[in-house]
């Protein structure tokens, strides 16, 4: 038993989306948060620059206390997540691997994936889903324009909308049977996404899969808190300006959190 937090991080709103599955499947567990909001965003900078900013986050949240971390931020699994496996103390995951479970889990064929132009190019999607099932087509596309979209609050708007019409038009010419959300951005945009892809695509958020992996992890360590404790608490830290990380927790958390801080990296 093992009551420390798990820490986790993206470089904005993105891993909200995480932290809401974590907070739904492993409801006594604490979690500490930090947004890299003042760094971002992660998809249009190097891999170098993104492993960078992802250590130092890993060790603040070793400074916290935490027992595991999550990379919350499929940018940030494809450019650092062997560096900070190697470098911290404590058992570090990623999404892409988990995503590319669950997109196989679906029996796709063809699998489609977006995300930021630095996790397409960098390729760990495909490669990952071919190490897994070679057979498998994947078909990658950027979408870095709608990670903004996400991050300044214009979900649920018909520039929204328009944005992802427009954006994954490509996948016009090349249908797939599953969508691989490669950005935990893009979970926040699942009703503009599938009325885009059609309701015989089946959307792939990586944060299921994820969180069942944190589960594993945390049993077989003896790590998981004590259920019914009561005093799990959720903890948020923006390198950024704190009010836009409150107003996304605020929606997509339902406010459920203990303190909103700004912290400076
Ligand atoms: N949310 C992040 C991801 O999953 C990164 C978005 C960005 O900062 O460009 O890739």
């Amino acid at each position: 038993m093992d009551r420390r937090p798990i820490g986790v991080m993206d470089s904005g709103l993105g891993g909200l989306s995480v932290l809401r599955v974590l907070r739904d499947q492993l409801p006594d567990e604490s979690l500490t948060f930090v947004g890299d909001q003042g760094h971002f965003p992660y998809g249009t900078k190097s891999q170098e620059e993104i492993c960078r900013l992802s250590l130092s986050i890993g060790h603040f949240l070793v400074e916290q206390g935490a027992k595991m971390m999550v990379i919350a931020c499929n940018t940030a699994t494809g450019a650092a997540l062997p560096t900070l496996q190697r470098e911290l103390p404590i058992p570090v995951v990623g999404v892409i691997e988990p995503g590319a479970k669950a997109a196989l889990a679906t029996g796709a064929k063809t699998v489609g994936v977006i995300g930021t132009e630095s996790t397409i190019k960098n390729g760990a999607y495909a490669a990952t889903i071919n190490r897994l099932a070679p057979d498998v087509k994947v078909i990658s596309h950027p979408a870095q324009p709608l990670v903004s979209i996400v991050e300044h609050g214009k979900t649920g708007t018909s520039e929204s909308q328009a944005a992802v019409d427009d954006i994954l038009s490509v996948f016009d010419q090349e249908p797939v049977d599953s969508l691989v959300l490669g950005c935990t951005h893009f979970p926040f945009l699942t009703n503009e996404i599938q009325r885009k892809m059609g309701d015989s695509v089946h959307l792939v958020d990586p944060a299921i899969e994820t969180v069942q992996e944190v589960k594993r992890i945390l049993t077989e360590g003896d790590l998981l808190a004590p259920a019914g404790n009561g005093d799990q608490a959720v903890h948020l830290y923006s390198t950024g300006d704190k009010l836009d990380l409150q107003a996304g927790a605020n929606q997509w958390l339902n406010g459920m959190y203990e303190t909103c801080n700004h912290l400076d990296l």
